[in-house]
């Protein structure tokens, strides 16, 4: 579901997180590893008020390995826990607890050493639309937790989720806007398909995303197309066109004059392209 995110949805949507922090100690960021930066909220540093966070590098079974660790790299400098996840398979979901309970380490050490009990870690997971929140409550629960309305403004009665005896997790996430501001991160997030094709041109998504595959990630894009000969400069609008236009015609994307409909190649290849069928690749790095 795309969301049209208007400045009073943001507010509201601030706002609601803001009265979900007051119940919960840690907050749990999502973030999609093939896009950490671009599928962040501009706003996340003052929204979450310095509350300990962990950053989940979702979807990781799409992206590509070698720059996932490098983007956990970059966080862990940033001083932040982070850790990989694949929320749909469960892949990597066992340490999320863990990691909560990591970062209330001092707290619960305190409350110890007082002859207190320490209660299970509560948790909040916050993050943008498609980045997989439900999937990942969803997981973490073990079954399947009521859609409770993925949109800012919808408030329901909230309730905790038991996960194993160490973290408890408030069933709402708190849904979170993209950045706008830049027309790359646009871009970014329509090649995944977290923002809808009506909204950015479908050959210039398109465009953009062969500018990048045919540049980090041309064997397996040649390969998927039976291309043989990579662009000579990544940077020569021709080129890349040139090739979406090979892409086109080995798809039998033709109109009339042997010309190659563009449009509809540009659909098929970002549909192969979010199926998983050109490998995974990831579409920023921080180094
Ligand atoms: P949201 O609450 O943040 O809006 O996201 P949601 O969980 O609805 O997930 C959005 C889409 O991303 C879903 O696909 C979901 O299956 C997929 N997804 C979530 N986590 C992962 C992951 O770690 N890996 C992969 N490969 N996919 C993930 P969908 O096409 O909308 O639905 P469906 O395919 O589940 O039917």
């Amino acid at each position: 579901m795309t969301i049209q995110w208007f400045p009073g949805h943001m507010t509201k949507a601030r706002r609601q997180i803001q009265e979900k922090l007051k119940l919960i100690d840690v907050v749990i960021e999502l973030l999609d590893a093939r896009l950490p930066l671009s599928s962040r909220n501009p706003m996340i540093d003052e929204i979450l008020q310095g509350k300990p966070r962990l950053i989940v590098l979702n979807k990781s079974d799409l992206a590509d390995p070698s720059v996932t660790r490098q983007w956990i790299a970059f966080f862990k400098q940033e001083g932040y826990l982070a850790v990989e996840a694949d929320a749909a398979s469960g892949q990597g979901l066992k340490e999320i607890p863990l990691l909560a309970k990591e970062l209330m380490k001092e707290k619960i050490e305190k409350q110890i050493a007082k002859g207190i009990n320490p209660r299970a870690v509560r948790a909040l997971i916050v993050g943008i639309p498609n980045v997989g929140k439900s999937t990942l409550i969803n997981g973490l629960a073990g079954r399947k937790i009521a859609a409770t309305g993925d949109r800012p403004g919808v408030t329901k009665g909230q309730q905790w989720i038991k996960v194993g005896t160490e973290m408890e997790l408030l069933d709402t996430p708190g849904i979170l806007w993209p950045k706008f501001e830049d027309q790359n991160v646009g871009y970014r997030l329509a090649v995944t398909g977290a923002i809808r094709e009506e909204i950015l041109n479908v050959e210039d998504i398109a465009f953009f995303a062969v500018k990048y595959l045919v540049r980090y990630y041309w064997e397996p894009f040649g390969e998927r197309f039976e291309l043989d000969q990579a662009p000579r400069d990544y940077e020569d609008a021709d080129e890349i066109v040139a090739v979406m236009e090979a892409v086109g015609r080995k798809r039998g994307c033709l109109i009339s004059g042997g010309r190659v409909d563009l449009e509809k190649a540009s659909g098929i290849l970002l549909r192969e392209l979010r199926a998983g069928k050109l490998g995974r690749y990831s579409l920023e790095a921080p180094y």
